[in-house]
């Protein structure tokens, strides 16, 4: 059995050039049905790759990253592509493996007929392949915060002339639909701004909803044959983590962040760092509630890691 590092539900006392892109490539439609669980079996689940894409929404494709954690399992790192008639691409993998991420994105679409790129924060699971984008897509414009923008600046300020900034409640039309800029409850960057589809309803929460889980449930097209309490204990794991300020969170004014994004009744939640969930989705946010009451998640030590990797 894998061991694991957190505690669960434990409670408080107190309560470069991508030669792999080929812009006449066509649409591959061979992964389109939902609910499906994409085609990995290449890969080794030991290894962070980045896996087929397929779609969560009739709209909305999914182009997941997995990355093994020791002791805790496999968490997706996702990118969305949001077929808009504006064809708009949320995040942009990782830079170790950005070849086979643009390889993927270009398996959807033509990276030159992006327009916009939203960028939920700045994190470097996020930002992978921003700057060869703004080639790749000369027409796209980058959206996201002026603190996403600064932090990323570091790396190489973003040009000016390709982005904008948006913030909580500000809404970008992207041709044939509106996408609502929406602060999740739970985030790890001053910058994060996730939206809200307001055409189908998607949810696009950044970090917030995320969860580590066994390698078959990580890559899978839903949560929804994740068990429930398995899922809200790793929901609560990566919440205390990933965000630790949430376990000393003054209760009341999250309570009042959570239920001001469930009032938005999302049809999909798709976390950047777990499978789409689009069943029973309260149950997220109920896990983001659960996250306030947990004990605080332990720094992992030079010798737990040790025993870990030893016991791979
Ligand atoms: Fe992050
Ligand atoms: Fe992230």
């Amino acid at each position: 059995m894998e061991r694991s590092l957190h505690p669960g539900m434990e409670r408080r006392a107190d309560a470069d050039e991508t030669s792999s892109f080929v812009p006449s490539l066509t649409y591959d439609t061979s992964h389109e049905r939902m609910g499906v669980a994409p085609s990995n079996e290449e890969h080794s689940m030991s290894e962070p790759h980045v896996g087929t894409p397929f779609a969560a929404a009739p709209d909305i494709h999914v182009i997941p990253t997995y990355w093994p954690v020791p002791g805790l399992g496999t968490l997706p790192m996702n990118a969305f592509l949001l077929h808009a008639e504006e064809p708009t691409l949320v995040d942009t993998g990782t830079a170790v493996l950005g070849e086979p991420f643009l390889a993927a994105l270009g398996s959807l679409i033509d990276p030159a007929r992006l327009r916009w790129i939203w960028l939920t924060h700045e994190d470097r699971d996020h930002t992978g392949s921003l700057v060869r984008l703004l080639e790749l897509a000369p027409d796209a414009t980058v959206l996201g915060t002026f603190m996403s923008f600064g932090r990323f600046s570091p790396d190489g300020p973003l040009p000016l002339e390709r982005t904008r900034i948006v913030n909580a409640g500000d809404r970008v039309p992207v041709g044939d639909r509106v996408l609502e800029a929406v602060r999740p409850p739970i985030y790890d960057s001053p910058g994060t701004l996730g939206l809200l589809d307001c055409a189908s309803g998607a949810l696009f929460s950044s970090d917030c909803f995320g969860a580590p889980l066994p390698a078959e449930a990580a890559v899978a097209a839903s949560t929804g044959d994740v068990d429930p309490l398995e899922l809200r204990a790793a929901q609560v794991a990566w919440a205390t983590t990933d965000s630790p300020w949430v376990t000393g969170a003054d209760r009341d004014a999250l309570r009042a962040d959570v239920e001001r994004v469930r009032r938005l009744q999302p049809s999909v939640i798709l976390s950047s760092h777990l499978a789409p969930v689009h069943r029973d989705v309260g149950a997220s946010f109920d896990a983001l509630l659960a996250a306030r009451e947990a004990a605080p998640a332990p720094a992992p030590t030079q010798s737990q890691v040790e025993a870990l990797l030893a016991g791979v």
